[in-house]
């Protein structure tokens, strides 16, 4: 298969780079570098065999079509995304506008798929009793964010009936792994595992009670790779169907890499999700997939490579 992934220099999309390479695919990798950066794909370039080409540009640039004529790849895998704290307009520039060409620029290049992760924030701040949430539930986003990753998966409905152009959209729970980065309101795993290799105390914002539902890198991009020749023309949700607290997150980490079994307590944050947890039920039948890494599995090799690099 010849794959292009937008956002490729980033955390997932490198990730998902790597292994498109390993299973002896050709990528293309699309990404402007405002967040990613080209260390994130020294391993990719490492083990390609002249497999990966990299592109600097915005997914915005109308060139992106000629671009994407030229590569020719069956599958596009749409991970480009600003900073998730962007503005309600960079957001929907980015998302809105960047998706757009990306679809456009497929159609245009006769690409058969195109993968989307999309997150859970398509869904809102869901009731507690509709946990682990299904697709059927409501989309009512209240985030920029969302409210953007929303309008993508209708864009991709829209392309599929208009232009026959098939996609998965991948509402991917909250995933955390080695090149993510770290930062004050950024990933919490990520957060608490650079803090905990520093010596830093951390900071839980709000009560600590909020739960997420925690993906390891590597199974998320295991669902992504599925979903280049699986699961057309759904949205499929990715994550482990359990709810684990932040407050209970950290206590682990912080026993694991023996730190302080407690954090410093911030404000909370507006427009944080109360809680949350995916329905993984129907990637297991259209994808064949579930996740296969615990928690504590994940955060332990999350912590050695802290330690192992932690610049
Ligand atoms: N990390 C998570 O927990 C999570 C959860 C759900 C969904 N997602 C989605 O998965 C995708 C990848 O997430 P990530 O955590 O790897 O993010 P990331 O920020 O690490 O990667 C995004 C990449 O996109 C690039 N980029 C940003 N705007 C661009 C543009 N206009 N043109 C070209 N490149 C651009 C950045 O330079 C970066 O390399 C995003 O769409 C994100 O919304 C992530």
């Amino acid at each position: 298969m010849k794959a292009l992934v937008t956002g490729g220099a980033g955390f997932i999309g490198s990730h998902l780079a790597d292994r498109l390479l390993a299973e002896g695919h050709e990528v293309d990798v699309v990404d402007d570098l405002s967040t990613g950066s080209l260390a994130n794909l020294a391993d990719a370039r490492r083990v390609s065999g002249g497999g990966l080409t990299f592109h600097q540009m915005d997914t915005r640039d109308p060139a992106l079509v000629q671009l994407m004529r030229r590569c020719r790849p069956q599958v596009v895998f749409h991970l480009a995304a600003p900073k998730p704290a962007a503005g309600a307009v960079e957001s929907a520039e980015s998302h809105v506008v960047g998706s757009t060409r990306v679809l456009e620029a497929a159609r245009q290049a006769g690409v058969h798929k195109v993968v989307y992760s999309s997150g859970a924030a398509i869904y809102g701040n869901p009731d507690p009793s509709d946990l682990p949430l299904r697709e059927s539930h409501p989309q009512r986003p209240c985030t920029m964010v969302g409210v953007a990753q929303k309008a993508v998966t209708d864009y991709l409905y829209a392309y599929r009936e208009t232009y026959d152009l098939e996609f998965t959209a991948l509402a991917l729970a909250h995933v955390y792994g080695p090149r993510q980065k770290p930062g004050v309101g950024g990933p919490v795993v990520t957060t608490f595992a650079s803090d905990l290799v520093a010596g830093r105390p951390s900071v839980i914002h709000g009560t600590g009670g909020a739960t997420r539902d925690f993906l390891y890198v590597d199974d998320a991009v295991d669902a992504l790779a599925r979903a280049g020749t699986r699961g057309g023309g759904l949205l499929i949700n990715v994550g482990s169907g359990h709810e684990t607290a932040v407050r209970d997150l950290y206590r682990a980490m912080a026993a694991q890499a023996g730190g302080p079994a407690t954090a410093d307590r911030g404000p909370a944050r507006p427009g944080d999700i109360r809680r949350l947890a995916l329905d993984p039920g129907r990637a297991s039948i259209h994808l064949g997939w579930k996740p296969w890494t615990t928690l504590a599995e994940g955060t332990a090799s999350l912590l050695e490579w802290w330690r192992a690099d932690p610049a």
